[in-house]
């Protein structure tokens, strides 16, 4: 599916790895909804770019919002081809530690927001893209889900979050074979260590000590990088049901 002229659902959209994306598919021609609960950045990333943007603050985890901005999607751009999910939270705890065994409102809230708010949005955008009209190539739409090299190697304390990223790699074939009958592929970006917000907060001394684990490229993945590669799935037919990990090699020890 062609980039250009697209109509891309970004959630996440307002920072880091989805700011990247929607900078990319914008500059590619794509118009794009971004959904975020940070709305004051979220506005300001719309202002910046124009007609071809609008933003809507919805939380992923929440039906009736995404409905409500796949409504204003539509309104706004006619209909919904490719939806990014990028929302997504860390955070660290261990099985059990000096505080007792992991809180389990804690686990709840990042599986809720990971793996059930992606799986949300990506059905509910399914379902606008099921009503389009296939292209030459029988496409009617794209679905790119994040996960993380901690979905494969996760570290000591990211049982939480390793969990809900191993569930958005589980999903990718199944929801490959669910929607091949209309036209709807996806595939899923497993990201190592990116220097987003988060990683940037750390300081110049944690990222070089962290770019010194990754086998080559040695330096943390730019957020650029992140956003080509979701447009190259979303302009290759071809690739569909798979995770790609994008990580310079690198193997968390
Ligand atoms: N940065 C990395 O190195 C890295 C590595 C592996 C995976 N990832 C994954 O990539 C994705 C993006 O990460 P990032 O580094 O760009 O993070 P980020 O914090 O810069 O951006 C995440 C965005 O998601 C939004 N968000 C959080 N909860 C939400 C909710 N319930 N509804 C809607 N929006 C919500 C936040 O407001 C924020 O703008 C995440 O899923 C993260 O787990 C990041």
């Amino acid at each position: 599916m062609k980039i250009s002229n697209a109509v891309a659902v970004v959630t996440g959209g307002a920072s880091g790895l989805g700011e990247a994306t929607v900078r990319n598919f914008v500059e590619g021609g794509a118009k794009v909804a971004i959904f975020d609960m940070n709305a004051a950045k979220g506005e300001q990333l719309a202002a910046e770019l124009g007609r071809s943007v609008v933003f809507r603050k919805v939380d992923v985890t929440d039906e009736a919002a995404v409905r409500a901005g796949l409504d204003a999607a539509v309104g706004a751009f006619g209909r919904v081809d490719v939806n990014v999910n990028c929302a997504g939270i860390g955070m660290a705890m261990k099985t059990m530690g000096k505080e007792g065994p992991h809180d389990l409102g804690v686990y709840r809230k990042v599986l809720e927001i990971n793996l059930i708010g992606t799986f949300n949005v990506l059905r509910l955008a399914a379902e606008r893209m099921a009503a389009n009209e296939p292209n030459e190539d029988g496409e009617r739409g794209v679905i790119v889900n994040t996960a993380s090299v901690a979905a494969f190697d996760g570290q000591k304390g990211q049982v939480a979050y390793s969990a809900s990223k191993g569930g958005i790699v589980g999903m990718t074939l199944p929801v490959a074979r669910d929607l091949a009958f209309y036209g709807i592929r996806i595939c899923t970006i497993a990201p190592g260590l990116f220097l987003t917000p988060l990683f940037e907060a750390l300081g110049e001394k944690v990222v070089e000590q962290l770019s010194a684990q990754v086998t080559f490229p040695r330096r943390l993945g730019r957020p650029a990088e992140y956003g080509a590669l979701a447009r190259h799935i979303v302009e290759s037919p071809y690739l569909n049901g798979e995770t790609i990990r994008l990580d310079g090699a690198i193997r968390l020890p």
